[in-house]
């Protein structure tokens, strides 16, 4: 019996939006790369040849529309509210027990419900019987500006409602944001092309959203998460703020993590504090605070609102993480590979729980945007961990001095160039220059790289200082002597050097790429060229259009590639460290149908002993895995290492199966030994 075409087309439908739920809301993925595209071109060939059957729920939709000449208004049918911000421990308590008092209850038998401040952009998006019809911003709250257009292209918001029977109508409210590594990237992106950084991920993921063309918002991996919803005309019926989030996700939406219920005691509030806090910093995205709901609807109508604000939530802000300092001086630091970075010295300043003294300003280029003058006032910010940064200038001081890059290299003295068209200035020394000799070898040596065991930092600065090892290449022809006369070292722990460098020398081709320490070019990028080139006399003699071909290798990265492989001193170099025997096995590509844990998501954990942390990633994602940060009920196994902390525990706790490494190796044994060349 012929399937008529409809039922085929909507077949597909159904089967990308799936795809891309376990993908993007459930960060699993179910299918390979290679069948998603065979059926997503599929679609759109029925649809390049039937445009009468194409409907709006079709995945192809998503970056479909026309960029906009205007923004349309939308009326929000359900007031978009604003939060009341509380700035302590004390002025949260005290919100939650102004409610309880008109509530003429006590403040702990509240049962509050805590979720992350998503930091960016409030979104209402709105369907009618599980279809998106349109999406707007908050606006003044009342009318807001549409956006469907880019809130279409973000790929964890369902454009149809996984359920058999949708709500009439529903206003799904939530938080458009953009990663941290997405903004980094976008912002490396933008340097590298000389085009404007964005100054936070919030105002990234606003101008992003804010796009009069879809096609840029695509491109630029935002996220949605839900955290209520607007207006409401269906079947299911709630009791709790938290069933409501529970629904939402069971309707294809991806869930605020870390969110918790307690009882609404002080000490609860205090300990929930810390516990956000501490989770902040590992949060793939930037978080200002933490809401506090009321989790009881029925209390929630009861309490109200008190001017655009509801009395049963409050916002629980982290302390400000930008502040104003003076600008000493401008250090320039020369990086493993050579790169000259400026430096800001600052009179110290408290931000963010931590005294700051110094600021990246990552290049010249960026001095200038700022318009930066040593003796200006200036606005620093700290974001999660990363170093403090330079936001703009508050007022120019009375005698300001220019900032100018020196001539020489501070270190060595050697001139310093700027290759053309890169931001980056670094010194010509190359392998010579003491700031980039010695942490080059132990860039090379290091566990992520050449993994040579025994040859540790302090015993690299050691030969580095007395000039046993001028050069990656000098580690091959180290002898027993040049170790065991070292203060501390005798023959056997001499030989134990010797014997892991003669192990280590059998490695695979993106490993030693990476372990050259090629600017910008690190693991990743490494694995990109192994994979597309196969051999090294491929890379080395890839020219500038050769490396543009290769995909996620940007200009600047091939740039550099080739600037490395041409230098006469380094190819020596490399023939020296291959003359000494270093070798890898060809590059095969692994049949996907031996791929064992083809759709599983693995997480490590701990110290592992005999891999190392890139080696089992490696080895899982050849076997099909992909290798995920943290655990969820996703997850489908763990590995966990030596002193395993919370992942473990959580692992345990919802019952996930956990493999020590020894279990892990001896499971995988045969995989292990076979030429592990693949980079898949
Ligand atoms: S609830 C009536 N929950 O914060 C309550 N808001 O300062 C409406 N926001 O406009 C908001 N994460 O854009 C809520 N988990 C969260 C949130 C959140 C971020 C934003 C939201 C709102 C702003 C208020």
């Amino acid at each position: 019996m012929l399937i008529p075409l409809n039922t085929v087309y909507n077949d597909l439908i159904n089967k990308i939006n799936q795809w891309d739920h376990a993908y993007y809301v459930l960060d699993n993925p179910i299918v390979p790369d290679a069948e998603y595209d065979r059926i997503f071109k599929e679609l759109l060939s029925i649809e390049a040849n039937h445009p009468e059957l194409i409907i709006s729920d079709s995945p192809s939709q998503r970056v479909g529309a026309k960029p906009i000449d205007d923004y349309t208004k939308v009326e929000h049918q359900v007031r978009m509210l604003s939060l009341a911000n509380a700035f302590s421990l004390e002025e949260t308590y005290a919100f939650f027990e102004k409610a309880a008092k008109d509530l003429e209850i006590d403040p702990s038998t509240l049962t509050i419900f805590s979720e992350p401040k998503l930091d960016g952009l409030a979104i209402t998006i709105h369907y009618e019987n599980g279809h998106l019809i349109y999406a707007a911003t908050r606006g003044d709250g009342q009318i807001g500006e549409e956006v469907t257009h880019t809130i279409k292209t973000i790929k964890s918001i369902p454009l149809k409602l996984a359920t058999a029977n949708p709500p009439k109508q529903l206003d799904v409210r939530g938080e458009a944001f953009m990663p941290k590594a997405a903004f980094e990237k976008l912002n490396s992106l933008a340097l590298e092309n000389e085009r404007k950084t964005f100054v936070n991920p919030r105002n990234a993921a606003a101008g992003s959203i804010r796009q009069m063309n879809p096609k840029i918002a695509a491109e630029r991996d935002l996220q949605f998460i839900p955290y209520g919803i607007g207006a409401y005309e269906g079947d299911t019926h709630f009791t709790l703020h938290s069933e409501i989030l529970g629904y939402l996700q069971q309707l294809g939406f991806r869930r605020n993590p870390h969110c918790y219920t307690f009882q609404g005691s002080f000490e609860n509030f205090e300990s929930n504090y810390k516990i956000m806090e501490a989770a902040r910093t590992q949060l793939p995205m930037d978080i200002d605070g933490i809401v506090y709901k009321v989790d009881d609807l029925n209390l929630q109508t009861r309490l109200g609102f008190i001017a655009r604000s509801p009395k049963w939530a409050v916002a629980r802000k982290f302390p400000a993480q930008n502040d104003i300092t003076q600008l000493l001086a401008v250090d320039f630091q020369v990086g493993r590979t050579g790169v000259l970075t400026p430096v800001a010295r600052l009179t110290p300043v408290f931000v963010g729980g931590v005294t700051v003294s110094n600021a990246t300003l990552h290049n010249m280029d960026e001095i200038e945007r700022l318009g930066l003058c040593i003796g200006d006032d200036i606005e620093i910010q700290r974001a999660g961990d990363v170093i403090p940064k330079v936001v703009k200038v508050i007022t120019q001081g009375i005698q300001r001095l220019p900032i100018i890059m020196p001539e020489q290299c501070p270190v060595c003295q050697a001139p310093v160039e700027r290759l053309p068209g890169q931001a980056a200035f670094r010194c010509t020394a190359g392998l010579t220059c003491p700031a980039q000799g010695a942490e080059r070898i132990k860039h090379y040596a290091s566990r992520k790289f050449m993994n040579i065991n025994n040859l540790g930092t302090k015993l690299i600065e050691v030969l580095y200082n007395n000039g046993t090892l001028k050069t990656i290449a000098d580690i091959y022809t180290l002898s027993l002597n040049d170790i065991a006369t070292l203060d501390g070292q005798g023959e056997k722990s001499a030989q134990n050097v010797l014997d892991s460098i003669e192990t280590s020398k059998t490695t695979r081709l993106a490993t030693f790429i990476g372990a050259l320490g090629i600017h910008e070019i690190g693991e990743e990028g490494a694995k990109y060229l192994a994979k597309y080139f196969k051999t090294l006399d491929a890379i080395t003699h890839a020219s500038l259009e050769d490396l543009l071909q290769v995909p996620d290798i940007g200009p600047v990265m091939a740039q550099n590639v080739v600037h490395f492989f041409n230098d006469e001193k380094n190819k020596a170099i490399i023939k020296a460290i291959m003359s000494a025997g270093v070798n890898w096995p060809d590059e095969v590509e692994e049949p996907i149908n031996q791929q064992p844990l083809l759709g599983q998501t693995w997480v490590l954990t701990g110290t592992l002993e005999q891999l190392t942390r890139s080696e089992a990633k490696e080895l899982l994602e050849r076997l099909g895995a992909k290798v995920a940060g943290s655990v969820s009920k996703k997850t489908s196994c763990v590995v966990a290492g030596k002193d395993a902390g919370s992942k473990l525990t959580n692992a345990q706790a919802l019952g996930i199966t956990v493999l020590d490494e020894t279990e892990f190796l001896t499971r995988f044994k045969e995989d292990i030994t076979k030429p592990s060349s693949s980079i898949s």
